[in-house]
């Protein structure tokens, strides 16, 4: 039986879907009904990671796990871990983030996630971890005053990113999930390329076939759509991260997409093109 977690997100909701109807299935989600990617062979435990007993009902019978957490406030990795040792779950495969590898990122988030890194590594668990670099979704942040007005609006639009598409995070999950060899690795995930929010937008505007018009933020626009969204710890180390970007940190390509499941890794090109619809 594989576990999967945050099936209502981003990269999670990939896992479930590939992984559904081709083997045991059990999902862990606060929200039954939101839970659409799994198909109706997959088990739903309704849960959270605060409640130790659900995580129990969950883990029960569980091999190996994908875990995702998001709330740097919360103990979720501790109690997830604790959970799947007293269960005997025998592997967790953990979404973390390229930057932990970085000594320079030292913002909030980045030192959570090397934290929960060593959470897993001190558990006695095997484990694997997925550091991809942002994500190529983040885009659809955009998706609103590119419908509007034809703009995306964002910070440092000459910095690139070495972006990565969510389905390849999520077939290199699956990768370490069902197959041997995974355990005591930590993948760094990127794209083919890096690439600029100002070259997203040509890519945007090549698969809407119109034109767009890049804008950019200044760092106090920035920072106070951030606070819209999040709190403002969150929101300054998402601002910590970006201006990792401005200094040329977040432009390198690693090949492990391929090396993991095959197949090259998506480009942003392909990204636009399959989720157009999201921005027209
Ligand atoms: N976005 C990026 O560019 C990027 C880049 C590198 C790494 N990451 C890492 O990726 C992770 C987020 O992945 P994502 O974007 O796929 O997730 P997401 O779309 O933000 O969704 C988070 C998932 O976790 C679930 N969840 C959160 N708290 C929970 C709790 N207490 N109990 C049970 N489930 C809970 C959510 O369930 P609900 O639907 O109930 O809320 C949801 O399914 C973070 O660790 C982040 O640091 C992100």
């Amino acid at each position: 039986m594989i576990l999967v977690t945050g099936a209502t997100g981003t990269v999670g909701g990939q896992v479930a879907g590939l992984l559904a109807g081709t083997r045991p299935l059990r999902i862990l989600a606060r929200r039954r009904s939101e839970v659409a990617a799994a198909g109706p062979d997959a088990e739903v435990v309704r849960g959270e990671y605060a409640d130790h007993g659900s995580l129990l009902r969950a883990l029960t019978g569980v091999r190996a796990a994908f875990l995702v957490t998001n709330d740097i406030a919360e103990p979720d990795d501790e109690r997830f871990v604790a959970a799947a040792r007293a269960s005997g779950v025998r592997h967790v495969v953990k979404l973390s983030a390229y930057a932990v590898a970085d000594p320079q990122a030292q913002d909030l988030i980045t030192r959570k996630q090397r934290q929960n890194e060593r959470i897993l590594r001190d558990s006695g668990l095997d484990w694997t971890f997925l550091r991809p670099r942002a994500f190529m979704s983040n885009a659809l942040a955009w998706a609103p005053r590119v419908r509007s007005d034809g703009v995306v609006r964002a910070l440092h639009g000459s910095a690139p990113d070495a972006c990565v598409d969510p389905r390849d995070i999520a077939e290199v999950a699956v990768r370490a999930l069902t197959g041997p060899g995974h355990e005591g690795k930590a993948y760094q995930l990127t794209g083919p390329e890096a690439i600029t929010p100002q070259q997203q937008t040509a890519c945007l505007s090549e698969a809407l076939g119109r034109p767009l018009r890049f804008q950019e933020l200044t760092a106090d626009q920035a920072r106070s759509q951030l606070l819209r969204r999040y709190p403002p710890v969150v929101a300054e180390a998402l601002m910590r991260s970006a201006q990792r970007r401005l200094e040329g940190g977040k432009s390198q390509v690693v090949s492990t997409v391929r090396d993991v499941t095959g197949s090259p890794a998506r480009d942003f090109r392909a990204w636009a093109t399959d989720h157009a619809e999201a921005f027209a």
